[in-house]
């Protein structure tokens, strides 16, 4: 995989010339609006890149685009790649690579989750400051280049204190209600069941969701600092767990997405 690297890097760096994005931003879930205010100087399809995987779920495009948010280079992910779809480990976080290597100098996630906590409800967001890891794979499994990071990578503080306190402030400001919490990743793609939930609260988790942990893995193995928020769609921690459709998360994903879009940018204007 590292071997592939370079030639990616090449073939990008034909399209875009010398721009070297600040910031990576990967739009999952409640960010997808974010595109609207980013000024595009370039955007690349997923399909045109070499080695690069392509997103299969209908609702995500596939692109990787380049411009100015808030007066800050970025790039940005639209279309991000899940376990669940049947990508390597490798394949998902392969993007976060290519950042890396672009320029980037922190990296931004969100995404959907569902609360395994009473305090925190449906449309409260969730700024992460630990995760769970129980995917079944680890996308640093195999052979170790140290040009990229240690073999045994630290994780006593994944996520970025600093922006998470800003990001707190930032929210809270807003008026939004907003939790720092554990993230747990599972695979899905089914949702979980009573059991499940109540499994994942009592060993500490307050979310779960399908993405993100692998990306972050990746990203802290290169040591880079890493901010990620959470939208919440759904709640698995009543004893009398109601059926959650697809259609009805993205619908409370929808309405929150100009919370998370505004953190965002207020927050990568203050890095
Ligand atoms: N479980 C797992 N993933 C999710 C959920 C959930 O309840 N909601 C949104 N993504």
């Amino acid at each position: 995989m590292y071997h592939l690297i370079d030639d990616t890097i090449t073939s990008i760096r034909r399209k875009i010339g010398d721009f070297v994005p600040e910031f990576g931003i990967i739009l999952g879930t409640g960010l997808g609006k974010l595109v609207d205010d980013i000024e595009v100087e370039h955007h690349l399809m997923y399909s045109n890149i070499p080695n690069f995987p392509i997103s299969t779920v209908e609702f995500h495009t596939g692109k990787l685009i380049f411009g100015t948010l808030k007066g800050r280079k970025i790039v940005a992910m639209q279309g991000r790649l899940h376990y669940y779809e049947g990508y390597s480990m490798q394949e998902i976080t392969f993007p976060v690579r290519i950042m890396k290597a672009l320029g980037i100098q922190k990296l931004f996630v969100s995404n959907a989750a569902g609360s395994l906590n009473p305090a925190i409800r449906k449309g409260d967001i969730g700024i992460l400051d630990d995760h769970i890891n129980l995917l079944p794979d680890n996308p640093l499994r195999g052979p170790n280049d140290a040009k990229y990071g240690h073999r045994f990578p630290d994780m006593s503080q994944v996520y970025d204190k600093i922006m998470q306190q800003q990001a707190l402030n930032i929210a809270d400001r807003l008026g939004y209600t907003t939790h720092s919490v554990v993230y747990v990743a599972t695979v899905g793609p089914n949702l979980e069941t009573r059991a499940e939930y109540k499994y994942m609260r009592i060993i500490g988790g307050d979310i779960v969701g399908m993405s993100t942990v692998p990306e972050v893995i990746v990203a802290r193995h290169m040591l880079l600092p890493v901010f990620a928020i959470s939208i919440i769609t759904d709640e698995g921690f009543q004893e009398d767990l109601k059926p959650v459709s697809l259609p009805e998360i993205m619908k409370v994903a929808t309405e929150a997405e100009p919370k998370l879009t505004s953190i965002l940018k207020e927050l990568i204007a203050m890095q």
